[in-house]
């Protein structure tokens, strides 16, 4: 299998986007270890504008009057069979450079009036070479909060390009988190699920379930807003009027890092009181307040507050802790850092900043990772049926426990709706029967309803009884 990238992104192997690919291309590394990849990137290349002269069409058809690395791009068009674009969202439609590249991609084409089979159905050229076979994934992240809605001119583009269904795309919004060490517990379970979603594309599609995980927030869309506005380290003004003005002094790393760290508070935390919390760097000798309150965080450069709860810290420390590089509190133990006044705030630090230091990344890693398994379901009702049939009273108390079992298995596995929907009635079918009814008739009931559950579970294209995708 040859699989061409084309790298879009202005920043090369620096893109956000780039690295959401890599993620991919590793996945499908896994599924056909035999794989060639060519990497080719956009801004290291000398492919100028389209002049629009038709030479390619007429003077020398299939051939541009340009000397330049396109000529190698469509040898690499010609030879992959999975191209997969990667490219940030510039303007709601791909940045230039790669809009160039697409436009030279005409002596591909011939020049007759055309429509092919998928195409949006309002012109088209056929193509010079045999295209069929040929797969196509898009991969990109956009600056704003969601993916949805900003795309429709990429999506515009390559259904009328590709034909429509006939590529695959993943775009993902806040695409500057990819590169925020801090936040790389969050990030990095997201590149995990795309490294799935590699491998399943290799084995006949991205599941319904990679594809729920891929289109969710990475942070909620007011945290990502306001982690978004601090991390330019320029404050916002506001003029006479009210309305926003324009931007004051560039602040200090430190003090964007607690701006950020601000802005990951959960205001849903707060206790009923405000708290203050006070962070001293003492590498950078910067002491700044964050303001814990109902309605959300404040940063208080100028020290005029009372602090609840004092932290002394390198910031280097606070950062590597904050990136999940090295434990909260394995870093106190080793006296990396002291706490003063309430630690109350510690105890429950996740809860008021989840985003940072809820999960290592291995766990987060871990927890993208999990997959569905249909024994969960499959076992409490075979256990209920086995045993009711060789003893009532027993078999309906061993059909109980066997349910209340089953959340252990969800440490290692993701649940299902069936799982908790079928555990709720095997556990509501050995109650009625402890409580008397006949299992004459229980037992045809509860072999009806499994027989429903399965029947329902069958339209689309997921896995009867599971929610994975076929
Ligand atoms: C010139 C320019 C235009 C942009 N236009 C948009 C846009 O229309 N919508 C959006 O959500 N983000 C936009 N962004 C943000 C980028 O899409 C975002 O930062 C992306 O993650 C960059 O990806 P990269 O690192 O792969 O280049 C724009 C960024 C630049 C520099």
């Amino acid at each position: 299998m040859n699989i061409l990238v084309i790298n879009g992104s202005p920043k090369g192997e620096q893109s956000n986007s780039y690295q959401l690919t890599n993620a991919f291309l590793r996945g499908i590394k896994e599924s056909d270890s035999e794989a060639a990849i060519r990497r080719r990137t956009v801004c290291q290349m000398d492919i100028r504008p389209c002049l629009g002269c038709f030479s390619c069409w007429n003077r020398t058809p299939g051939k541009c009057c340009m000397e330049d690395d396109m000529a190698q791009v469509i040898q690499d068009l010609l030879w992959a069979d999975i191209t997969v674009w990667s490219f940030p969202l510039y303007y709601y439609t791909v940045p230039g450079g790669l809009k160039n590249l697409i436009d030279r991609q005409l002596p591909m084409l011939l020049p007759f009036m055309e429509e092919k089979e998928g195409q949006a159905g309002n012109g088209g050229h056929p193509s010079r070479y045999d295209m069929s076979g040929k797969r196509t994934v898009l991969i990109s992240t956009c600056g704003f909060y969601t993916a949805e809605g900003n795309y429709d001119g990429v999506y515009s583009l390559f259904d009328h390009f590709c034909g429509r269904e006939n590529y695959t795309a993943i775009f993902c919004g806040q695409g500057e988190l990819f590169r925020v060490r801090e936040l790389s517990a969050v990030t990095s379970a997201y590149l995990s699920v795309v490294e799935q979603a590699g491998r399943e594309y290799m084995s006949g599609g991205i599941s319904v379930q990679s594809r729920e995980r891929l289109a969710q927030l990475l942070l909620p869309r007011e945290t990502f807003e306001a982690c978004a506005d601090a991390s330019w380290g320029i404050e916002k003004e506001t003029d006479g009027t009210g309305k926003e003005g324009g931007s004051k002094k560039t602040e200090s790393d430190t003090l964007k890092f607690t701006r950020q760290m601000a802005a990951l508070y959960r205001k849903e935390s707060w206790p009923g009181k405000d708290f203050v919390l006070e962070m001293c760097y003492t590498d950078e000798e910067e002491t700044y307040q964050i303001l814990l309150g109902k309605d959300g965080s404040h940063v208080c450069t100028d020290g005029s507050l009372t602090a609840d709860t004092r932290i002394e810290t390198p910031v280097t420390v606070w950062r590597s802790i904050a990136a999940g590089e090295i434990r909260g509190d394995e870093a106190m133990m080793q006296g990396l850092y002291r706490v003063q006044g309430d630690f109350n705030l510690m105890l429950k630090w996740d809860e008021y900043f989840g985003g940072s230091h809820a999960q290592t990344r291995q766990q987060a890693e871990a927890s993208a990772q999990k997959n569905t398994d249909m024994n969960i379901l499959l076992i409490p009702w075979i256990v209920f049926w086995v045993a009711v049939s060789i003893s009532r009273q027993p078999g309906c108390i061993i059909g109980i426990l066997t349910c209340a079992l089953v959340p252990l298995a969800y440490y290692r596995h993701r649940k299902t709706v069936y799982d908790v929907f079928g555990g709720a009635l095997v556990t509501g079918f050995s109650v009625a029967m402890l409580a008397g009814v006949s299992e004459t008739w229980m037992l045809p009931v509860s072999y009806l309803v499994f027989g429903l559950m399965w029947l329902s579970s069958c339209p689309g294209k997921r896995i009867p009884l599971t929610m994975s995708s076929t």
